[in-house]
Formats: C-alpha cells, sequence, structure tokens
C-alpha cells in the first residue's frame, strides 16, 4: 500500500496550500487557507499568529480537517487528524527561513493583536515596504501548528482519466486502504 503521506510530501512543491476546517467554540464550522511548509515527523507543518480565530478553535478542539486542491494535476486531498503547536524552537527556525514581507506581516500583525475586535483588520501596506526594519527574531504571538492525520484520501482526476478516490487510514507507522464510504 502507497505510503500517502510520502505523495503529500512529493505533491507540495505544486502548491501548499490548504484549507483548514476546524470546529469553533459554539460548535459551529469554520475554514480558512493555511500555507503548509513541509511534512515532518508525520505532521503537515502550517504556521500562524496567535490568537486567531484557528488558535481559538484548536485550543477548544484540536481535530481539524486539511483540503488540498492541485488544479492543474487534477488532484485532491482530504486529510483528518489532530492539531498540536509545535516548540518554540520550531518556530524559530521556521522564522529565520521564512520570506522577508512574511516575517514583516507577522510583526504586523503582532503590533495589531491587541486591537482586533473589529469585523476586518488592515495593513497599511507601506508598512510592508522592503525598507521596513522589523526584528530577525519572530514575534512571540507567531507559532507553528502540526497536523498529524489519522486519514487520508487522495482523489485522483483530470479530462484523460477516470477519477480515483483512495481513502488511507493510519494503521501505527503504516497505512491501510479502507472503504471510501463509512
Ligand atoms: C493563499 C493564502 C495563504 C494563507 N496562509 C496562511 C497561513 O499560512 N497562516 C495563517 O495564519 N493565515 C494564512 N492565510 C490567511 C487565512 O486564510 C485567514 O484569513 C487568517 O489566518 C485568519 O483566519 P482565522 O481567523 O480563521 O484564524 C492565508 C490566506 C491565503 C489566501
Amino acid at each position: 500500500m502507497a505510503d500517502p503521506l510520502a505523495l503529500l510530501t512529493a505533491w507540495l512543491p505544486d502548491g501548499g496550500a490548504m484549507t483548514l476546517a476546524t470546529t469553533a467554540p459554539d460548535g459551529g464550522p469554520r475554514a480558512r487557507t493555511v500555507l503548509v511548509t513541509g511534512v515532518v515527523d508525520g505532521g503537515l507543518r502550517f504556521h500562524s499568529s496567535t490568537p486567531t480565530g484557528k488558535t481559538v478553535d484548536l485550543a477548544h478542539d484540536p481535530r481539524a480537517c486539511g483540503v488540498f486542491h492541485w488544479s492543474d494535476a487534477g488532484r485532491q486531498a482530504v486529510v483528518t487528524g489532530r492539531v498540536h503547536e509545535l516548540d518554540a524552537t520550531v518556530s524559530d527556525a521556521a522564522f529565520a527561513v521564512r520570506p522577508p514581507h512574511l516575517q514583516r506581516v507577522a510583526w504586523l500583525y503582532d503590533a495589531v493583536l491587541p486591537t482586533l475586535r473589529g469585523p476586518r483588520y488592515e495593513v497599511d501596506p507601506s508598512a510592508l515596504d522592503a525598507t521596513t526594519d522589523v526584528p530577525a527574531r519572530r514575534p512571540a504571538s507567531w507559532t507553528t501548528f502540526a497536523l498529524v492525520p489519522t486519514t487520508i484520501e487522495v482523489w485522483l482526476g483530470g479530462p484523460d482519466r477516470v477519477a480515483s478516490r483512495t481513502r488511507y487510514v493510519r494503521d501505527g507507522d503504516t497505512w491501510a486502504g479502507v472503504p471510501v464510504l463509512p
């Protein structure tokens, strides 16, 4: 049986944008896009400032679902599992190699965090100017999470082939194929 995490790792260079669905404290669904920067120790890593809606949701219920769609390749992967926050040292290292404009976004977000009470927030684009100095270290509000999958469903389609769907469930260190319908 193929290793679906190895598949995901191979496909990430085609784009790491993942729709991350969580459960809000009131029980309702919430979803948003995050960028998965790698698969390490069986976990899909992404970064976020905190608190945000997603970090509030995950503190309340760590279960999550992530959906990748690679439209050019006609592929989709749907992942379910639990999310946990990684050590500060992981975030320190990840921030150091983050593109400079995203480092600036993290610092700008850190600055507006205390005022985030309305339906919208906006960062002055001039504050993202490449000449704007920000500290080399990460703001304490910027952190790293890992979504550790327990199920992965891979859908392969495209105009030139019949769609296929394979569902994998983690079985210890390996993955087993299971029927796609519950
Ligand atoms: C392409 C794309 C990538 C994004 N990547 C991230 C990300 O890696 N981390 C993040 O916190 N927000 C990211 N965002 C912003 C989120 O989608 C979201 O608007 C924000 O994190 C607030 O969501 P929340 O209040 O549900 O936590 C991204 C948005 C887009 C469109």
